[in-house]
């Protein structure tokens, strides 16, 4: 008898939750997809992300740090557990969470530009440019469990 009440708790919980934060992750992707970037900016593990699309400001939780490889040069890139940042049309300012290893130093990805058939990635005054479509595909966290989410699709 007990158990009934438990379970509608637990459902009134979940309904709270899932109020609180973006039911559907995968649009994470679709935000990106609809502002010109392409979905691979972005590992595949996105817990939870919010937006105001006023602003453009972002919030995106992983769930945990990650890292993985970005191509073309395998580039190690760390992402901490929340990336935060502005996304408007073509740009990413303001950009917190993006740290990529070359030259024996980890650098913060500050700003990320689409340029045409490229993305421009500003790491302060520097800058470095890569086809987008090297991004096509959204990666797995290095050492994560394997999920079933497709992200290539949009
Ligand atoms: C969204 O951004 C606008 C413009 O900066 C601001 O006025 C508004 O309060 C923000 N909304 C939320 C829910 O933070």
């Amino acid at each position: 008898m007990a158990k009934i009440p438990l379970l509608i708790l637990s459902f009134l919980l979940l309904t709270l939750h899932s109020l609180s934060q973006n039911p559907n992750p995968n649009s994470a992707y679709e935000e990106l997809k609809l502002r010109g970037f392409p979905v691979g900016l972005l590992p595949a593990d996105v817990s939870s992300y919010s937006l105001n699309r006023t602003s453009g400001e972002f919030s995106v939780d992983l769930g945990g740090r990650c890292q993985l490889l970005l191509p073309p040069d395998n580039y190690l890139a760390s992402y901490s557990r929340r990336v935060t940042g502005k996304l408007l049309d073509g740009r990413i300012d303001d950009l917190d969470g993006i740290k990529v290893r070359a030259f024996f130093s980890w650098w913060s990805i500050t700003r990320i530009r689409s340029s045409g058939e490229d993305l421009v990635f500003e790491v302060g005054v520097a800058s470095a440019k890569y086809p987008a479509k090297n991004f096509d595909e959204s990666q797995e966290c290095e050492g994560r469990r394997k999920k079933n989410r497709k992200v290539a699709d949009y």
